[in-house]
């Protein structure tokens, strides 16, 4: 009997895909709870994600079926029409990302993506201008040498570079909302455990109900 059940569920998250998500769920919690205090621990954790981000963008070209991008790349159309579909209650049920959570994983990497880079940026020190090595040098050495408009100048462009990571990491956060929201929206409309899905790694051939 438990070899039928066993024979009912299809694989849909790899083990790579499973442990990204739920390491990428703690080392984000960690870097935004220590946004505030320019710690050693919120470097090491923005460090962390920009790895965890690397990954998933080999894996979304080279990993297992349902993890490659071209999988949940949908076109407007089709998200729309998945949307009302929604609305009405009839979605069509997908085995990877649905047409909405496709669109979701995408702005939730891009907006993840801006908030490591405006970090790694902010934590070279070198301000908002173009951040190649030598450009830093000369900054830092032109600040040292010229009078102090040049240091305010600089703090200033910190400051911008401060609100625009300070902006993305809030946008993800608000797009986190969204996207738990959409986990439970769907996993109602089609009988199914969506979050229990991505810790098993799989999922009912045919949900129930
Ligand atoms: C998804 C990853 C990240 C999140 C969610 C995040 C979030 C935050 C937040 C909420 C703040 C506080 C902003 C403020 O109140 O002023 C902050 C500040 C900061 N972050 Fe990140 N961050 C991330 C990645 C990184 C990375 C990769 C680095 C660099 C290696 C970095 C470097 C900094 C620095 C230097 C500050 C201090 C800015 C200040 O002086 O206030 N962050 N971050
Ligand atoms: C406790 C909170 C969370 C829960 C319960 C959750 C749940 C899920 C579930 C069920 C999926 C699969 C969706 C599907 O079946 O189509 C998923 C995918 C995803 N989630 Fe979350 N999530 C959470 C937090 C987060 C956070 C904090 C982030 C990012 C900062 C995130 C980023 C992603 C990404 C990028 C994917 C796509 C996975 C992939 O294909 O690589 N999630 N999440």
């Amino acid at each position: 009997m438990a070899i039928e059940i066993e024979n009912e569920e299809v694989r849909v998250w790899d083990p790579l895909i499973r442990l990204f998500h739920w390491t990428l769920v703690a080392v984000f919690a960690v870097a935004y709870l220590s946004g505030d205090e320019l710690d050693q621990l919120h470097v090491w954790a923005g460090y962390l994600i920009t790895g965890l981000l690397v990954f998933r963008l080999i894996w979304g070209f080279v990993g297992s079926k349902h993890a490659r991008f071209s999988d949940f790349l949908y076109s407007p159309r089709q998200v729309i029409g998945y949307t009302r579909s929604l609305f009405a209650r009839t979605p069509r049920r997908y085995l990877g990302h649905n047409p909405a959570g496709g669109v979701m994983v995408f702005l939730l990497l891009f907006s993840l993506s801006f908030t490591v880079g405006s970090g790694l940026v902010l934590d070279s020190g070198a301000g908002a201008s173009s951040m190649t090595e030598i450009g830093q040098v000369v900054l830092r050495t032109k600040a040292w040498a010229d009078d102090d408009d040049d240091d305010e100048h600089e703090g200033r462009e910190n400051e911008m570079l401060e609100e625009v990571h300070e902006f993305f990491a809030n946008l993800t956060l608000l797009l986190v909302f969204l996207h738990i929201a959409g986990v439970v929206v769907s996993s109602r409309l089609h009988h199914e455990n969506l979050v229990r899905a991505m810790i098993t790694g799989r999922k009912p051939r045919e949900p129930e109900g």
